[in-house]
């Protein structure tokens, strides 16, 4: 930068030696220079000062004018509307020998003429001809890879083909697309929470958007900076735009890796773009029973959930595919609140309820910590080794003493009222090892056949905002001939929280 002392002397030194006519243009130039370089300090002195009074005013500091602002303008300074499904196009890596008992899974959340993409296969799968049946997305054959390197030993080649669906996808050249979404082919996506999520993030910048495994192992060998292939990722069409330039010859540079994932990650890693990480997307790289899971989710929309066919159904009693199918149930009557964990206390009765909307109920007949509350049942094992952890997330272990776990209740009934509220109602699960806790406190609460939990529809604007558990409040204590405990979910007060008395 000039300094405008250092000019004014060099102008002093200067002038000793000149003839006038110099003299003068001399003069002209150094008056110009001083002026711009004031004008641009008072620039900058202008710009932030405005700034500071901008943010630091009460009427615009708010989330809605932030969600205005993240929502209308891009960087480009363009103005857009939200997104919605008809800008997202779906990549979704299959294979002929598995589409057929897989595709089950895509028909869950597939919407004929809603949804737009393809599952790209290797070969013509069997029974193409009833291909037109549109209930799971339409199929496209890969182009040929076999001039690509692949030298992971304990891998198999057709991570190559996956790693350049979303080249294919984006070279079909496809109208109004403004994300590709690529998952696998086991991948159940929940869609309007994938579109809240979407809605955080401005497509015409570069965005890489998806989640970890949960188990450590698995982050440790492939990586913590990639989204996970089977949990499923977003990029946005300006990232995707400068990866298909790229992507081939990452493929053969990194040819020894193991995933599709690891590969594109490694083209984001040249590109310079880190993932971002939301919580809601599920690798479900773990194996057992994903309860403990799904009981304690982050607070997040829940966006994807995978590798279903790798742990147990999630609903006792049911197949996997009957247990997806109820959990859609509830959460197509409020999405945002699926999986959502609220819990609070019966002072009366000295219980603590732990509610994971739309799925299941906890009851404790003794206080818990909401601390305690918030984390996991390890239910499951690590995905590689079938270890007890360790995970990304903390767990607690289940108790072998029966007095020492809560009584837990699933989903078995859940109805939309008014258009803008629902009741869900969970029923008692006794499980067939059949120890049972004799202490008084606890056979009273075993009297409890149901929890009913009733709320508002959660609007998916919160979360572009600070996130917060909701609250939530016993209404009646279950003793009533309908042994039914009455719970009503709703924001909390301020100054409210969960503390043991
Ligand atoms: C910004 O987006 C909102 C919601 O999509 C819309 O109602 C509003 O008209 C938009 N404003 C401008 C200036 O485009
Ligand atoms: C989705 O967004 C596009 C703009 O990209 C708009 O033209 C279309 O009407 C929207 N569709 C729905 C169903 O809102
Ligand atoms: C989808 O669109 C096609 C052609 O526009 C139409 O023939 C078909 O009935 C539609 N299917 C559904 C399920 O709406
Ligand atoms: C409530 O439970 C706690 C243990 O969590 C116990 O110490 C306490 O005595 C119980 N209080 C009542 C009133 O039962
Ligand atoms: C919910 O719907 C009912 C009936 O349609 C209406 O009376 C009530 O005002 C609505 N409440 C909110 C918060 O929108």
């Amino acid at each position: 930068m000039l300094d405008p002392l250092k000019t004014w002397k060099l102008f002093l030194v200067s002038t000793i030696t000149l003839k006038p006519l110099d003299l003068l243009l001399f003069l002209l130039k150094t008056t110009l220079v001083i002026l711009t370089v004031a004008s641009i300090s008072l620039f900058f002195h202008f710009a932030f000062s405005n700034q500071y009074v901008r943010f630091s005013s009460p009427i615009f500091n708010n989330n809605q004018h932030q969600k205005f602002i993240a929502v209308n303008s891009s960087s480009s300074g363009q103005v857009y509307g939200r997104t919605n499904l008809s800008n997202v196009l779906f990549g979704i890596g299959g294979s002929a020998k598995t589409w057929n008992d897989r595709r089950h899974y895509s028909q869950l959340w597939w919407r004929p003429n809603v949804t737009r993409g393809f599952v790209w296969l290797d070969e013509i799968p069997p029974g193409a001809g009833e291909e037109l049946q549109p209930t799971s997305p339409p199929y496209k054959i890969s182009e040929d890879t076999s001039r690509f390197k692949y030298t992971c030993w304990y891998g198999s080649r057709s991570a190559v083909r996956m790693a350049r669906i979303v080249k294919e996808s984006f070279e079909l050249g496809l109208d109004n697309v403004r994300w590709f979404v690529l998952g696998d082919d086991d991948t159940l996506f929940f869609l309007e929470n994938l579109l809240t999520v979407l809605n955080k993030y401005d497509h015409n910048q570069m965005y890489y958007v998806g989640g970890n495994s949960e188990s450590v192992e698995q982050d440790v060998i492939h990586s913590y900076n990639m989204a996970y292939g089977g949990g499923g990722f977003a990029v946005s069409y300006a990232l995707a735009a400068e990866l298909v330039k790229v992507l081939d010859g990452c493929i053969d540079r990194y040819a020894s890796f193991y995933g599709s994932d690891q590969k594109v990650q490694a083209c984001m890693s040249e590109i310079g773009i880190p993932v971002t990480k939301e919580l809601g997307f599920h690798q479900v790289d773990i194996r057992g029973n994903p309860y403990g899971l799904l009981a304690a989710h982050p607070l997040a929309p829940l966006v994807s959930l995978h590798h279903l066919d790798y742990v147990q159904p999630i609903f006792p009693g049911m197949t996997q595919i009957e247990s997806l199918k109820k959990l859609t149930t509830a959460y197509e009557m409020d999405p945002s609140r699926a999986l959502q964990q609220s819990f609070c206390y019966d002072l009366k009765r000295n219980r603590s309820i732990s509610v994971s909307w739309g799925y299941t109920v906890q009851l404790y007949p003794y206080i818990v910590t909401a601390k305690k509350l918030e984390t996991a049942f390890s239910t499951f094992q690590s995905w590689k080794t079938w270890q007890n952890g360790p995970f990304t997330f903390n767990t607690r272990p289940v108790e072998e003493d029966p007095c020492a776990r809560p009584l837990s209740y699933f989903l078995d009934h859940a109805e939309s009222v008014d258009g803008n509220r629902t009741r869900t109602r969970y029923a008692r699960h006794v499980e067939e090892s059949g120890k049972e806790c004799d202490k008084p406190d606890y056979a009273r609460a075993s009297g409890v056949k149901f929890v009913g939990v009733s709320s508002a529809k959660l609007n998916p604007a919160i979360w572009s905002m600070a996130p917060r558990r909701q609250c939530c409040e016993v209404i009646s204590g279950g003793e009533g001939a309908d042994h039914l405990v009455q719970v009503k979910i709703r924001g909390c007060h301020r100054f409210e929280t969960v503390t043991p008395p």
